[in-house]
């Protein structure tokens, strides 16, 4: 329809902090969703892990990451710590996540700023809550359920991470705001079916059309492009479809494929100018990145 059109022609262009903007501020912490939220984006892309006592908790990895935790001594840890599904909330947070160990990526971008001590790994409420206590309301979320099929011990089961996620979502009366997003197509079908109208984001890597295949349930033995083995996996469900593909394998074919059949196109994780601006001339309707402060400029002076 026109009003489709319309509204279709006029979507702003997607600017999403990925972990909140991760090579600007400590990943994945309040403090990084309210920079980001001070910057101006308009998503703050995050993924999310389930605790001991089945708290949501935003965390990019399922096991304590040393890249950028220290213990309650203040000590780095020495190695991948424990599992977070093995702590409970309390323990987590004993935890501080606000530096980078020295060596790890964007360490030293980071040695530049003011050291942030006392960072917590956050619950998905407290930043509900934060975005809230800021009014930004026109801001959204990018949600990623973080799942490995291949290690089903390390996490909490896809059914019980999306029936979580879609309690706080309700709790907090953010339906209207978040998109569910994952490599694990097994939560896209489950948030599909509990709550339909609610967008969902389909990650791919290069190699991903044969994992995704398999955590979509397809059994096809090629189902073609990847927009089509989205298309497969989305099925009838209503509720916005994304295809968010890794930035380097985008081609102006997919997009155009992809638009066609009515998803939007999301790439992961565009740190450079030019990468940018090579994508947003293809046409894709928003990108996800580190650096959210040079997609903005990128996107302001188009
Ligand atoms: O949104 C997609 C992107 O976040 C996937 O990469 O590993 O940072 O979660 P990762
Ligand atoms: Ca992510």
């Amino acid at each position: 329809t026109l009003m489709t059109l319309a509204l279709t022609a006029t979507h702003a262009f997607d600017i999403q902090a990925h972990r909140g903007g991760r090579g600007l501020w400590p990943e994945n912490t309040l403090h990084a969703f309210d920079q980001a939220i001070t910057l101006g984006v308009s998503t703050l892309e995050l993924d999310i892990a389930l605790t001991a006592d089945d708290v949501v908790v935003v965390s990019h990895d399922m096991a304590l990451n040393p890249d950028h935790t220290r213990d309650a001594t203040g000590a780095w840890l020495p190695a991948t710590g424990p599992l977070i599904r093995s702590l409970t909330l309390a323990q987590v947070q004993a935890y501080d996540v606000g530096r980078l160990q020295p060596g790890s990526q964007y360490a030293e971008q980071f040695a530049t700023q003011v050291p942030k001590d006392g960072e917590r790994i956050p619950t998905l409420a407290a930043v509900f809550a934060r975005v809230k206590e800021r009014r930004a309301h026109a801001v959204r979320f990018n949600i990623e359920t973080k799942l490995d099929p291949t290690r089903p011990g390390d996490s909490a089961s896809p059914e019980a991470m999306v029936r979580a996620l879609l309690a706080e979502i309700d709790k907090a009366g953010m339906a209207e705001r978040v998109t569910i997003q994952s490599f694990d197509w097994r939560s896209l079908a489950l948030v599909g079916q509990l709550a339909p109208t609610m967008p969902r984001a389909y990650l791919t890597t290069a190699r991903t059309l044969k994992d995704s295949r398999w955590t979509a349930g397809l059994n096809a033995a090629d189902v073609g492009s990847t927009p089509q083995l989205v298309k497969a996996a989305a099925g009838a469900t209503p509720g916005q479809v994304i295809w968010s593909p890794a930035g380097n394998t985008v081609t102006a074919a997919a997009v155009k494929e992809a638009h066609a059949l009515g998803f939007q196109v999301i790439p992961w994780t565009i740190n450079t100018r030019a990468d940018m601006a090579n994508l947003i001339d293809l046409g894709v309707d928003g990108l996800i990145s580190d650096f959210p402060d040079l997609l903005r400029t990128e996107v302001r002076q188009r």
